[in-house]
């Protein structure tokens, strides 16, 4: 990372600065219904009552609440598949800046939920908040990867995942009863979404727009320079500009492309390949099984103060997040990646262990704390930064945004089925439910060694240059067809 601090300007953290306050929206409501999840059934038992005149039933009670945290990826799934709509239409700045008006409907939605007695508008209001993340998980890292110098490209990359980290910890100290997460405040604790939204419509008009988007997409040379000298602190942008009009200049070749050409071209069968699995190893993971329902997970091993050690496993994943900044131009993705996977998969072996052997041993239960601490930590290492920003490395300017589309689909997609499904899996399989996850770790170990390749301290040119060279290479050891339809664009 040595090479790459002198490039830090003011400019430059305030455009990350301001852009990962949608990271943090995300992240903040990502972990604001694990702790006062007994508080709001609470309330929607009540709210039952009052209109059926009987309590709420078990399983219904469980099925309101398994809706109001899961639909909140299935915004996701919608807000993250818009995003081409947006970046080329409106530009990526504008984008961020326009998506707040959903955050604001979100948190009067939520924040009015209990004086309505309606958990329907609680539910509308996970709902619409979770097109905002969805949005957000593509304008974030489109942004920061096109505003940073290759040489720090990673690093700031991860403040997108440190945004997020952030706010799902505000969300758990939040969340404590002590604060808002009681009978009276938790409307306050859903609402709370409003004011960031604020912060962020003040700062993001002070950021410059992306100067690729200025440069490549909208062919405005001298806007994009006066852009990066203000980003990089100097006069002499030469570089920056001869690496973009080279990928320019790529473009005009490619054209722009589609959701639809992105499956059909040979070109970018791997990247995309690469890319939606490093997604699909982020979700099924499990990690959102301890961001959604560790309060629940601890209580059941025997933890006696289990909002304490989730507000612990917060800050375990904030930690291990700064750790990964600070590694990650240096040690690279791909080995970080394989670590944090090993690693997490050694720790869904213990948690197993732990759950397995409670009813025995009395002090497993802090056993089970030392492994979803570790669980979070070796995944905050790669698995939980890495696969956002990859996206932006793995594809050039054209197929960007449709990248980032396919890639965020399967990443909600994904967190919506651990969502939903956890609890039920749980209670199928009881103490060994992480031997899913620990099956599914080894498996995403196996495809990232074999074919993940290393980004660090490549420009965006050279690592698509790259993917160019290898389609071209199998489309002539492999099939004419390919070979035609990959057309000029495979023999640069
Ligand atoms: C990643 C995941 C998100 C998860 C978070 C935990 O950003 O995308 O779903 O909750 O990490 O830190």
């Amino acid at each position: 990372m040595e090479k790459g601090l002198g490039q830090i300007t003011f400019t430059l953290m305030l455009s990350v600065g301001a852009a990962v306050i949608g990271s943090l929206q995300f992240g903040y409501n990502t972990g604001v219904i694990n702790a006062p999840q007994k508080v709001i059934e609470k309330y929607i038992n009540e709210t039952w009552f009052e209109r059926y005149e009987e309590p709420i039933s078990k399983g219904s009670l469980t099925a309101i609440w398994s809706v109001s945290v899961a639909i909140f990826s299935v915004g996701g799934i919608f807000g993250s598949f818009s995003v081409g709509l947006f970046v080329n239409r409106f530009g990526r700045r504008n984008s961020m800046l326009m998506a707040n008006i959903l955050a604001f409907i979100a948190a009067i939605l939520m924040g009015f939920s209990k004086m309505a007695s309606s958990w329907e508008m609680l539910i509308a209001g996970r709902f619409v908040v979770g097109l905002y993340s969805g949005l957000s998980t593509g304008f974030v890292p489109i942004y920061v990867g096109e505003v940073s110098p290759t040489a720090l490209r990673g690093a700031l990359g991860t403040f997108h995942q440190l945004g997020i980290v952030v706010g799902i910890l505000i969300a758990q100290v939040f969340g404590m009863e002590a604060i808002m997460g009681n009978d009276d405040l938790w409307p306050l604790l859903l609402g709370f979404t409003f004011l960031p939204a604020v912060i962020q419509c003040i700062l993001l008009p002070l950021c410059p727009k992306s100067p690729r988007f200025l440069l490549i997409n909208k062919n405005e040379e001298n806007k994009a320079k006066a852009v990066l000298k203000k980003l990089r602190g100097t006069t002499d942008v030469s570089s920056d500009m001869q690496e973009m009009k080279e990928e320019s200049r790529q473009m005009m070749r490619e054209k722009t492309v589609t959701i639809l050409e992105l499956f059909r071209s040979p070109l970018y069968r791997q990247p995309l390949l690469i890319a939606v699995v490093l997604q699909l190893s982020q979700q099924l993971s499990g990690i959102n099984a301890v961001f959604y329902y560790s309060t629940r997970i601890f209580e059941k091993a025997g933890v006696e103060q289990p909002v304490y050690a989730t507000i612990g496993a917060g800050v375990v994943n904030t930690a291990f997040t700064v750790v990964s900044l600070f590694v990650v131009e240096r040690a690279g993705r791909r080995s970080l990646h394989l670590l944090g996977l090993l690693g997490m998969a050694g720790s869904a072996v213990l948690m197993t262990i732990a759950l397995a052997l409670l009813d025995q041993l009395k002090w497993m239960s802090y056993l089970s704390i030392v492994a979803i601490f570790s669980f979070v930590a070796f995944f905050e290492m790669g698995p939980g930064p890495i696969p956002w920003f990859i996206v932006a490395e793995l594809f050039s300017q054209g197929p960007r945004p449709s990248a980032f589309a396919v890639a965020g689909f399967s990443n909600w997609t994904a967190n919506f089925i651990v969502g939903m499904g956890f609890q039920y899996v749980e209670e199928l399989c009881g103490p060994y439910v992480f031997i899913i996850f620990t099956v599914l770790l080894l498996l995403f170990f196996v495809f990232t060694f074999f074919k993940v390749p290393e980004t660090k301290g490549r420009t965006f040119d050279e690592i698509s240059a790259g993917f160019r060279r290898s389609a071209g290479g199998r489309a002539e050891k492999h099939s004419p067809e390919e070979l035609n339809s990959l057309g000029a664009d495979s023999q640069l």
